[in-house]
């Protein structure tokens, strides 16, 4: 497909980006979808540098006014979590088409705000959801709406993602670097609780099914992983209710099994899983037959594969493409942006009542509306990320901090404790690992390890450096964890361990 002909039009949309992390990398394919991008925006220099060199001519700077001031017409707003509702009607104030990343608020007195700005401007408005949008789940959809699955009566959606180092880091690079300046941990992903970010699985069941979160019941689980500052390395299920009555479990949260785009779903007249691969059971009755399905590409599909998420990232664009350009709306207006992200709201709000069912309140109606206008709270995790260290800490010292713990926890997991559980775990079960493809998985691990041993021994010493500085500190803290998690010993001795670990290396070559 070449450029300009996915819309039969030679208008072109001019887009500013703000928030150059997920934002600059979200419009690759933007020029297919007749969108410009001309302007970008962010605090952080090195991300204003790298967004300039990936597009070249386009206009550049740190300050929001500036950026507002130039002459587009929309903004896609990737700024952090926290700030969505406020960057969105600054960009309506400013006359801009607005797309949004997940969620579209954190509180509901901002969701009344963004609500009443997006009707009082007569812009588009389009929330960034995107994991609707996969070839697998547009197939189940297009086939719900046709009715082939009967009525929704239960579903399960999981969004799974442990990723320690981004409550430290940028997400950008292997390792998650660099921070903003000044900041020890995350500006939002470290306080997040992570009922707050359940667009990814709500989500999909929404949009295939057409229905709307009408309640939500959520107990909060009290086991956590270590690496994560204060009560954050959780699970966070929830239960809800839809306006047919039926039921969803969304599960969101940090473990150690990740699943990002596993979907199950029971209608009255067949079911439908998306585990790894695509399955419906037909038969309308619990044993019928289960057959594996292939969904049909178009050609459309075939430049969306391209793009990130499985292809959500190519159609969140051309919806909102589409909406500006032809009218024709695009599924994730205002009100269904509101509807996903009071129910992760909500959530929290029963999670502190120890599961109580909560309504999820509809903000297309503004008595509805004038009930939450002033409920302004945000229960994140219960601290300062910018102050995490007691006042008068020794800059020399907790300086490292965020850069030690990309170290112990890499995005990519090639080093560090990821490498040296992967290891040691699999060492413990060997012989049972079914397949030779897996047992040289983990021979290929205990290689790595004995390559990142010393950079390894060298960061646990670290962490118990600074631990012991601050030791009653949440850093502090939740540095003692992670040390009481692994064998220190074992890592610090590097001499004998590497030799222990050849020596398990050389014996597996004999076998
Ligand atoms: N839909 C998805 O699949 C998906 C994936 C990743 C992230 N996200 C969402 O995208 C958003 C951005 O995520 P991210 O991964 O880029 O991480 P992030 O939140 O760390 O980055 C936000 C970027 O915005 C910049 N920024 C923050 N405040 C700013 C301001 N006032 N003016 C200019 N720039 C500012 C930061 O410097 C940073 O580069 C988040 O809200 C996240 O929820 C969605």
């Amino acid at each position: 497909m070449s450029e300009n002909s996915v819309f039969k039009t030679d208008k072109r949309i001019k887009l500013g980006v703000w928030g150059l992390g997920r934002g600059a990398y979200l419009v690759h394919q933007a020029k297919f979808l007749n969108i410009d991008v001309v302007a970008g925006c962010d605090i952080h220099p090195d991300m204003r540098e790298c967004f300039a060199k990936n597009t070249p001519g386009a206009f550049v700077t740190a300050d929001e006014d500036e950026f507002l001031a130039q002459d587009f017409d929309a903004v896609l707003i990737a700024t952090y979590f926290k700030d969505h509702a406020k960057h969105t009607i600054k960009a309506l104030n400013a006359g801009k088409h607005v797309m949004c990343e997940v969620t579209a608020f954190h509180t509901p007195a901002d969701g009344v705000k963004v609500v009443e700005a997006v009707e009082k401007s007569g812009k588009v408005y389009n929330l960034l959801e995107n994991y609707p949008f996969t070839k697998e789940n547009m197939y189940i959809r297009d086939l719900w709406q046709k009715g082939f699955f009967g009525e929704f009566m239960y579903g399960e959606a999981s969004y799974l993602h442990e990723c320690r180092v981004l409550s430290y880091a940028y997400n950008t690079g292997l390792d998650g670097l660099p921070i903003e300046p000044g900041y020890h941990a995350h500006n939002w992903r470290s306080t997040l609780n992570t009922h707050y970010y359940n667009t990814h699985s709500l989500g999909p069941i929404m949009n295939i099914t057409g229905l709307r979160p009408v309640a939500v019941s959520a107990t909060p689980c009290d086991v956590y992983l270590p690496g994560y500052l204060g009560k954050k390395g959780t699970v966070t299920p929830s239960i809800i209710k839809m306006n047919n009555g039926a039921l969803m479990r969304n599960l969101m949260g940090c473990t150690t099994n990740d699943y990002h785009m596993e979907l199950r779903m029971w209608g009255t007249k067949a079911s439908v899983e998306k585990i790894n691969d695509l399955k419906i059971r037909v038969g309308a009755c619990g044993g019928g037959e289960m057959l594996k399905i292939a969904p049909e590409i178009s050609e459309l599909q075939k430049l969306a594969d391209q793009a990130g998420h499985g292809g959500g990232d190519f159609w969140e664009l051309y919806y909102f493409a589409r909406e500006i350009l032809t009218g024709e709306p695009a599924p994730w207006n205002i009100y269904s942006a509101a509807d996903v992200t009071l129910t992760g709201i909500m959530a929290v709000h029963s999670s502190l009542k120890d599961g109580e069912m909560v309504e999820v309140p509809d903000f297309r109606n503004k008595a509805v509306r004038d009930q939450y206008r002033n409920d302004d709270v945000y229960y994140g995790n219960a601290f300062d990320p910018e102050n995490i260290f007691p006042e008068g800490h020794d800059p020399s010292l907790t300086g490292q901090f965020s850069e030690l713990m990309t170290k112990l926890y890499p995005k990519s997991n090639g080093s560090g404790l990821p490498t040296y559980n992967m290891a040691y775990d699999g060492m413990k079960i060997f012989d049972n690992i079914a397949d030779a493809e897996g047992k040289l998985r983990i021979i290929s691990r205990v290689s790595r390890l004995i390559e990142c041993l010393p950079t390894l021994a060298d960061a646990i010493k670290t962490a118990r450096k600074i631990a012991d500085a601050y030791p009653e500190s949440l850093p502090g803290k939740m540095l003692y964890d992670v040390l009481d998690s692994v064998d220190c010993e074992k890592i610090c001795n590097v001499e004998q361990t590497t030799a222990e670990l050849r020596t398990w290396l050389e014996n597996r070559h004999k076998i």
